[in-house]
Order: structure tokens, then sequence, then C-alpha cells
């Protein structure tokens, strides 16, 4: 056993994951389509050791509750036969828990690293697999550039991974996330989608709607058509919140500048710029751009009233090891 580094980033998704087809293995009740993130990642040290009791966590230099990781180290010492307990010491580069998809790259930076430290060799696969156990977005940030994760059909999961569709840079749009608020989200998007699938009306009607969406968002990033991915995202992200706003009770993940910025990003399309948004569990707005518009796009949403902070990024490779 020896200590591993790993790094993921974070993905956005285009058509969005919101529910569950089972809670206990994370899996989705319909697929979803990701672009994964350079430049907002999570960088993880696994380090099994012989004289700790527990495993431990440290976030950002601070100790924290290793309550979710826990279970996935727990698998990888059953698939290696090995029982250390591990220190695991993790850090992002960018807000964590605000709606910027921490877990997704701290699930896919975890499985890399701990697949190094125990040695168990998995394949994309079975790590986007090991990933989504974590956190169901994370299987995405396994893979780079443009990604799908599908829902699967079989009980145990198997099939419920993400593989790539297309390589960043062979369509090397770029991200701007405007941060509306700095603190973590109200609700998670665990309890969020749970709380949506149990009493929202519109539940149904946003599950089976998704099909239609990934197919048409597929061709449109195999085709390289950002018009049509354009209103397939935006749509897929309102519908989203149109489910969890009908939810009991109601979902407001908004606030003031969230909806500003939305109107931002239209206004800048309308005017010629190649922009659409998409929004999370969480009131940050990403506007995914067309290459080489994100730093015109950057100034605009910095100037939006109750915009704190404005971020860059370009789409970037998956997980992998650090030497
Ligand atoms: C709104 O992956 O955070 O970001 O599987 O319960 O851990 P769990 O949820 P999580 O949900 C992400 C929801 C979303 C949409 C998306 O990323 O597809």
């Amino acid at each position: 056993m020896q200590a591993a580094t790993a790094r993921a980033g974070a993905n956005i998704a285009l058509v969005k994951y919101w529910g569950k087809r089972d809670a206990r293995l994370n899996l989705p009740a319909a697929g979803s389509i990701s672009i994964t993130l350079a430049d907002l990642e999570t960088r993880t040290t696994v380090s099994p050791l012989p004289d700790l009791a527990d495993d431990e966590l440290l976030l950002d230099g601070q100790p924290a509750s290793a309550g979710r990781i826990v279970p996935v180290l727990d698998r990888f010492r059953a698939l290696s036969g090995c029982d250390l307990r591990c220190r695991v010491e993790t850090s992002n580069s960018f807000p964590t828990g605000a709606g910027l998809a921490s877990s997704a790259s701290g699930f896919a930076a975890l499985v890399v690293a701990a697949d190094t430290a125990f040695g168990t060799g998995l394949d994309l696969a079975r790590l986007s697999e090991q990933a989504r156990l974590g956190s169901g977005s994370a299987a995405r940030s396994i893979f780079g550039g443009f990604v799908e994760m599908a829902a699967g059909c079989r009980v145990d999961g198997h099939d419920a991974v993400a593989h790539p569709l297309l390589e960043a840079a062979e369509w090397p749009l770029e991200v701007v996330v405007a941060i509306t608020e700095a603190g973590p989200k109200s609700v998670s998007s665990t309890n969020g989608m749970n709380l949506t699938m149990s009493t929202s009306p519109y539940y149904s009607a946003w599950v089976d709607s998704v099909p239609a969406d990934l197919d048409r968002a597929r061709r449109a990033v195999v085709a390289k058509d950002f018009g049509v991915l354009a209103e397939v995202a935006e749509a897929s992200a309102l519908k989203m919140h149109a489910s969890a706003l009908a939810a009991q009770p109601g979902l407001i993940y908004w606030n003031p500048a969230t909806v500003a910025c939305l109107h931002a990003v239209r206004a800048l399309r309308d005017a010629g710029t190649g922009v659409f948004f998409t929004v999370d569990a969480g009131p940050q707005v990403k506007a995914v751009c067309l290459p080489g518009q994100g730093a015109r796009v950057a100034d605009r949403l910095a100037d939006v009233d109750g915009v704190v902070q404005v971020m860059e990024s370009r789409l970037g490779a998956g997980a992998g090891v650090l030497a």
C-alpha cells in the first residue's frame, strides 16, 4: 500500500440529473450529459496507514467528518483485501459546497487516488461506478470533455456509469461561473432531489422529458451545434428547477442576482455572443461560451448587481493520478 494523489475537475451538467431510481446505490432515474472543467478542481491524497483506528479526512486543511468517504474506502479495502484505515487530504480550487459540484470532483479524485493507493487497478467504467456510489454526478468527472451518464437498467447498477462523448480539445468551449452567494447551499442536491421525487407533481413529467433532451444534446455535441445545445441545456436547467419549485415546500435555489444573470446571458446571446446558462442546486450561474467568448461574458456577469465573484474555466481532462 502506498500514498497516492489524484486530481479531478468539477463537471457541469447540460442535461441535468435530478432524481434516483435507487437511493442506496445512487442510481439515477435518467441519464445526464455534462462538461468537465479544467480549472475548478479537487486534489486528493489517500494514505493508508497502519496506526490509524479510523479513516480521517482533512478538507482544505481542516478536520472534517469522514462519514461519506468511509463506505468508498471500505469498498477499496474489500476489493484489495487490505484493511488499513486512511488519512485523506483533499482541497478544492473553488468554494466547497456552494453549488459548484465539489462532491463530483471530490469523489472522482477520491476513487482514483484510492484505486492507486490500494492497487486495485479498476478500469474507467468501474472507477465511474465507484465514484457514482459516492455521488451520482461524480461518475461523470472520471472522464474529460463532454460526458454522458447512462441511467442503466440493472438492479446492481453496473451499467449506470459514464462514458466520454467528445474530447475537450475537439470543441474547447469556455465556462464562466458567476458566484452570487459564497456560503454553502441551503438544501443539498441529495435532499433537494429526494424532496422533489416524493412531493413534486411535476417530477414524473421531468423524468419523462429527459431521454429526448439527451438525444438532442448528444447529437448537438457530436455536430458541435452550439445553438441546439444552448436550447436543450437552458430548457433542461429550467425544467429541473421548475420540478423543484413545485416540491412541498418549494425549493427556491435562486436569489435576485441569479435571475439577473440569466437575463444578462440571454441579452448577450440576443446581441450575438455565443453563450447559454445553466444552474444547479444553488444560486450560482454557469455560463457556457463559444471558444474565445468567455472573457467578454465574464466582464458582463461581474457587473451584475449581487455577483460577488466570477471564475473562468476551460474544459479539461478526466480524473487522473498525479505523480
Ligand atoms: C443539480 O450528484 O450532488 O448538480 O447523487 O445525491 O450525490 P447525489 O447528488 P449530486 O447531484 C447533482 C445534481 C445537479 C445536476 C447534475 O449535476 O446533473
